[in-house]
């Protein structure tokens, strides 16, 4: 069974070492020259860690940052994400160097009640990405009990979120897991109707298994981005000169097919902004789907569309959104986009995002909305997987042992 931190005795053992908790969190944030660039991850970390020091326990933190592939790499380094929980949580952290050298196992063991300590960029060993049981084995000597809070991670299975699980008897979610669980896969087994699915971004590839998962379940599902395009093409229609997946051509013909047999329905652009022969070509264009021409770059949703989507939003009752609707980092093309944020932002429905570039669309626009959605999620790929109706095999590791 899958253990909440409210279901967690951090009493027991008694023994100094018993209230030690090893916790997982995902803390891949952007970095510039040892500037945190977005610490959204880390924010969400914190009712986490504050459960915990109010239970009295001592803790010990880990995660990974960027892909160093097993190499010590100072860029990647965790001192700025220590840094950054010091100030959010007005307290000092203990930082050790490394992950599992005895030196660092000895600073969580003479941890005093209420105290943190911060492992170095697990990345660093090659062994973490490789599920290795030794690595996990020494990893495991930082702690009791084991929480596992790194959604973002949730759809890998490594070291210290795989392996190490064997080490514990006493391991579960932490409130951040538990969040992202109920907003990304139990609220979509009895959604408030009627459900919206709004999905962009460049590539069907990734999102393919997600809509076919929201057939049948949602009720309208709204497509925009370069993925339209590549749905557009397979009906035959002239994109120009815009970027489209030629082999998934097919793909989109057969969700189209599946949609019309089933209760849901799919909404493609009915018209289209964008420059011709460019991208930086500033003079944007606005034309109807069936009058694209030859050298045009389809580069956001039209005002038409923009409007058609934004109608079916404001009557619905849930809202799932992954993908932007065109080029939104360039602001002459991000029009079609923010309607959509401030259409979902005004309906009065459940509303829950995830994707770092549409997440990137709402703080571009307007950073002060993000706080006007229901559940922003940390996590990309997992939460593709959740919205495919997959389950997420580090979480799935815990429920079972
Ligand atoms: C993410 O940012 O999606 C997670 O931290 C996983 O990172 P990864 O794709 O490098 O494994």
């Amino acid at each position: 069974m899958l253990r909440k931190l409210n279901t967690i005795d951090f009493q027991s053992p008694k023994n100094n070492f018993g209230r030690t908790v090893l916790i997982r969190f995902d803390f891949n944030v952007p970095i510039e020259n040892e500037r945190i660039l977005d610490d959204f991850r880390i924010q969400q970390s914190i009712p986490t860690i504050k459960f915990c020091l109010e239970q009295g326990a001592k803790l010990v933190l880990m995660s990974h940052l960027g892909r160093p592939n097993g190499i010590v790499d100072n860029s990647m380094s965790l001192i700025p994400v220590g840094e950054k929980l010091a100030e959010i949580l007005e307290m000092p952290i203990k930082f050790s160097h490394d992950c599992i050298s005895d030196d660092a196992i000895e600073v969580s063991r003479s941890l005093k009640d209420g105290e943190i300590h911060l492992l170095e960029n697990l990345r660093f060993y090659k062994e973490e990405e490789l599920n290795d049981p030794k690595f996990s084995s020494k990893l495991s000597n930082h702690g009791s009990i084991y929480i596992n809070d790194a959604f973002g991670l949730a759809h890998r299975l490594h070291a210290s979120n795989s392996a190490i699980t064997e080490h514990f008897n006493v391991k579960g979610i932490g409130l951040l897991i538990e969040k992202e669980l109920h907003y990304l896969s139990e609220s979509l087994k009895n959604p408030l109707k009627p459900l919206t699915l709004v999905i962009g971004g460049a590539k069907i590839g990734t999102k393919i298994d997600v809509i076919n998962n929201f057939i049948d379940i949602a009720d309208d599902i709204l497509i925009g981005g370069a993925m339209a395009n590549t749905f557009l093409a397979s009906k035959g229609i002239n994109i120009g000169k815009s970027l489209f997946e030629n082999d998934k051509i097919e793909n989109a013909q057969k969700i189209l097919d599946n949609a019309k047999k089933s209760k849901t329905k799919i909404h493609l652009p009915l018209d289209s902004t964008g420059p011709l022969n460019n991208l930086i070509n500033e003079k944007a264009f606005t034309v109807k789907t069936n009058q694209i021409e030859d050298n045009m770059i389809i580069a956001d949703i039209g005002p038409e569309t923009a409007e058609l989507y934004s109608s079916i939003i404001s009557k619905s009752k849930t809202i799932f959104w992954n993908g932007t609707m065109g080029v939104s980092e360039m602001s002459n093309f991000s029009e079609g986009n923010n309607k959509i944020i401030d259409s979902i932002v005004s309906s009065n429905s459940e509303s829950i995002v995830g994707g770092g570039d549409t997440i990137s669309s709402i703080t571009n626009y307007n950073k002060s909305l993000l706080s006007e959605f229901s559940h922003i999620s940390t996590g990309g790929g997992a939460a593709l997987h959740l919205l495919c109706g997959t389950k997420l095999p580090a979480i799935d590791i815990l429920d079972k042992k």
